[in-house]
């Protein structure tokens, strides 16, 4: 089945309102032909107004967020909820992300009422899930791969999954420079599609698009991208610099 490849730039904590200003403009004047690909950027929630504005004209260029509550509105110091997000026209949300889960705590509880919360909003999710190296070398990848998922996915409907991207992002791969190897990147996205296959049907897992994340960069697109279960990245690092987020896309689109 064909599914669009979808490339998503993970900023994290970088690049402000100007910096991103900068690269919309770099980026927009590199990215050049007709795209087969969707393309995301995650900015800071600060620099997503910004984004917004420097994007205006770029068709098929969309934001995303980096996080959302899981609360409507009120007393949360310091949270963004899903409805501000909708206002400044935001189209996704990156949910789960292991930054997320290892240093501010989120269990799969808590991104589970994330994705709700943003499915009632009407955002698209980018749902993240992966392994620890410990986890992977404890034989464990299958089963922390299949918690995540379903314990995340709880009450998520077949409906929701339309507008659902997962990440495949291995934790020991992110920010690291050490890329999973093609094969065990495409062995665990076939095992992503199979646990979707048992809870949502084959149809549905056929038509979700699992974007790989770990170390992703111009180098190693094109063989991510070529193997059947890979559909797209999550780039952090490498999507910094607007020369080499351009050049993954390309990269990874030829295939
Ligand atoms: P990286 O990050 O590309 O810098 O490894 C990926 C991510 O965290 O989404």
């Amino acid at each position: 089945m064909y599914r669009r490849p979808i490339f998503a730039a993970n900023w994290k904590m970088n690049k402000g309102p100007s910096d991103t200003a900068a690269f919309v403009k770099s980026f927009l004047s590199k990215l050049t032909g007709r795209q087969t690909s969707d393309i995301v950027i995650a900015a800071s929630f600060i620099s997503l107004p910004t984004l917004s504005e420097s994007l205006s004209e770029a068709r098929g260029v969309e934001m995303a967020a980096q996080n959302c509550s899981q609360y409507d509105d009120g007393a949360y110091t310091g949270e963004i909820s899903v409805k501000m997000l909708r206002e400044i026209l935001v189209r996704h949300v990156i949910v789960g992300h292991s930054e997320r889960r290892s240093l501010f705590g989120e269990t799969n509880a808590v991104i589970n009422a994330k994705l709700k919360k943003a499915r009632e909003a009407g955002l698209k999710l980018i749902f993240c899930i992966g392994e620890t190296l410990e986890e992977r070398n404890a034989g464990k990848l299958e089963s922390i791969l299949r918690s995540q998922i379903t314990e995340g996915l709880e009450n998520i409907t077949v409906s929701d999954m339309e507008d659902t991207v997962v990440a495949y992002e291995p934790v020991w791969a992110i920010g690291t420079g050490v890329t999973a190897t093609a094969q065990q990147a495409q062995d665990a996205h076939a095992f992503v599609r199979s646990v979707i296959t048992e809870l949502y049907g084959p149809e549905v897992a056929g038509k979700l698009r699992i974007q790989y994340g770990g170390s992703v960069k111009p180098a190693n697109a094109a063989e991510l991208m070529a193997c059947p279960d890979i559909d797209g990245a999550l780039i952090g690092g490498a999507s910094l610099d607007a020369q080499s987020f351009v050049d993954i896309i390309h990269n990874g689109s030829l295939t």
